[in-house]
């Protein structure tokens, strides 16, 4: 689905001189590659503050801890999203409440979660999938009006933006009192492990994302709040800061793979090709397609992946349980929930190769390959 390798092999250079730099400088945690691209980073998102973390997972659960959810608090969030969204508020024993997406844009629908909020509603987590804005402007009115925090889970959206209706743009991950991210590999700014980040402007809140993420101390062994270990370390950093000069590059390779899909597949009923909502840009994390079938849906699209495979093109499924029909979450969602778009969406969805890489020769390859199955 990704070509890390060869990205990698086009910056070789800056990135073995970064990570022997970290290495000789023998600082592996906390050392001057974390601080410096915290900076740049928080140069690029647009907030004043960037918390350097190990992983997007524990970005979103340190958000939750540092804005006091305490558990029982219910949290509106997308059921189709990957599993980290929803895992952390049962984890931290808050209340995930399932709420549906747009059936064109994939992301959080605005009067789901107007029908989901009840007293003990604290905070909305949307979810800007695949590499698309959720519609914040309308989320948060909505969290405004109702007093709740919104956490901006954008690890699969960084470079992207959302166009307010004045025109004003804003980075994801920095519209909200606080964002996170993800640097999974293969992501879109992705390092050669595991590592994440936390975006905010508020001062008092980054300091106890940052206490929070370092055992809950400011002084060394001064321990004030319940907190955990989680640390970006030097070496990730250090790839990561060199990645980051590249992200638009590499955001417009991506959209420029997106072109090519969209005219090779614009004349087939059956396919359709991912919405562009006008707020936003999209970054495609990935490409995903919804195949336009009625009847047996499922296996008509698990047989498209199949047949890909077969052809030895990678095709993914994200996601084929939504979150409600999680076992994980059997103890926790409200019984009953229906939510017949992410239903619709679970079995229709396939996601194509989609990365930095793809020369003209492959796409075409891959499009082909699509269209012969579907026809
Ligand atoms: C939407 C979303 N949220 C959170 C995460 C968690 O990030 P990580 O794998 O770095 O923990 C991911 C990563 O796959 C993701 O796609």
């Amino acid at each position: 689905m990704v070509d890390t390798k060869t990205q990698y092999q086009k910056i070789k250079a800056e990135i073995d001189k970064a990570v022997t730099d970290a290495i000789d400088s023998s600082a592996f945690i906390n050392g001057k590659p974390v601080h410096e691209f915290a900076a740049a980073l928080s140069g690029y998102v647009g907030t004043k503050h960037t918390i350097p973390c190990a992983n997007g997972t524990d970005a979103l659960q340190i958000a939750m801890m540092a804005l006091g959810l305490q558990p029982g608090d219910e949290v509106i969030t997308p059921s189709f999203t990957y599993i980290a969204t929803t895992e952390v508020i049962a984890l931290l024993r808050l209340t995930p409440v399932f709420t549906e997406v747009d059936k064109k844009s994939f992301c959080i629908e605005p009067d789901s979660i107007r029908k989901a909020i009840t007293p003990k509603t604290k905070a909305i987590v949307p979810v800007h999938l695949y590499g698309q804005a959720a519609p914040m402007e309308e989320i948060m009115a909505i969290a405004n009006e109702h007093n709740l925090y919104v956490i901006e889970d954008n690890a699969q959206a960084i470079g992207s933006e959302y166009v307010f209706s004045d025109g004003n743009k804003k980075k994801t991950g920095s519209i909200s009192q606080v964002g996170t991210t993800s640097f999974y590999p293969s992501k879109n700014l992705g390092g050669f492990g595991d590592g994440g980040a936390i975006f905010t402007n508020n001062d008092d809140l980054a300091l106890k994302l940052k206490m929070i993420a370092n055992h809950g101390q400011t002084k060394q062994y001064y321990h004030d709040i319940v907190g955990c270990n989680s640390r970006l370390d030097s070496i990730q950093a250090a790839v990561l800061n060199i990645k980051l000069k590249y992200l638009d590059a590499y955001i417009n390779a991506r959209i420029q793979a997106a072109d090519h899909y969209d005219e090779a597949f614009k004349n087939n009923s059956k396919i359709i090709t991912p919405f562009r909502a006008a707020y936003s840009k999209h970054v495609f994390h990935q490409y995903t397609i919804v195949l336009n079938v009625e009847n047996n849906a499922a296996e008509f699209r698990n047989g498209l992946k199949e047949y890909l495979n077969k052809h030895t093109i990678p095709a993914m499924i994200y996601y084929p349980v939504p979150g409600h029909r999680q076992k994980m979450f059997e103890a926790f969602a409200k019984p009953n929930v229906s939510l017949p778009v992410t239903d619709w969406l679970t079995e229709r969805v396939i996601s194509l190769p989609m990365h930095t890489e793809l020369d003209k020769e492959q796409l075409e390859f891959i499009s082909s390959k699509v269209l012969e199955y579907i026809n």
